[in-house]
């Protein structure tokens, strides 16, 4: 089986990450999408609840699960039997240490590839920290994060 982990802080998840989520699990057999534990990032959403919402936004994609690691991302990689790493790419700004983090998890686990999608041009602009600003002054987050979860953000930031 070709599996593939999807690593993230997703807090929360948008369409730009649903976009990756979608056109890589057209690719492999299964998508591990694995949130970080031990962020050093001050979450809005705890892991417990960054899992439900990743669960409600693809729960009508059949081969892909939702889990959470801490340590190394390439041991969790290991673990799970996953040769490919999935990032995605929106500009040329995330390059220089998406391309810091490949080199290092390809020196710590030559075994394991990372394989990087650009973002769809329409979800260019969107991060989760740009998502979590609009919705904390009362923005509209239509097309900005899956339908199933925006009153969730909503009630969060209030
Ligand atoms: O969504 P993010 O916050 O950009 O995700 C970053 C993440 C979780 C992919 C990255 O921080 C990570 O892989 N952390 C685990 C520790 C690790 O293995 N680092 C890379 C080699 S030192």
């Amino acid at each position: 089986m070709n599996i593939a982990v999807y690593p993230g802080s997703f807090d929360p998840v948008t369409n730009g990450h649903l976009d990756i989520i979608k056109r890589a699990s057209d690719i492999f057999d299964k998508v591990i999408i694995s949130i970080l534990e031990n962020n050093s990032k001050e979450p809005l959403f705890t892991v417990e609840e960054r899992i439900e919402l990743l669960k409600r936004s693809t729960s009508d994609i059949q081969n892909v699960v939702i889990d959470s690691f801490s340590g190394l991302l390439v041991n969790f990689l290991r673990e799970k039997n996953a040769r490919v790493i999935i990032k995605g790419l929106r500009a040329v700004s995330d390059f220089e240490y998406e391309f810091q983090m490949a080199l290092m998890n390809s020196k710590l686990a030559p075994e394991i590839e990372t394989l990087f999608m650009m973002t769809s041009s329409k979800y260019s602009y969107l991060s989760s920290s740009i998502v979590k600003e609009v919705a904390k002054h009362g923005g509209s987050l239509n097309e900005l994060v899956p339908e199933e979860i925006v009153g969730e953000i909503y009630k969060k930031v209030n």
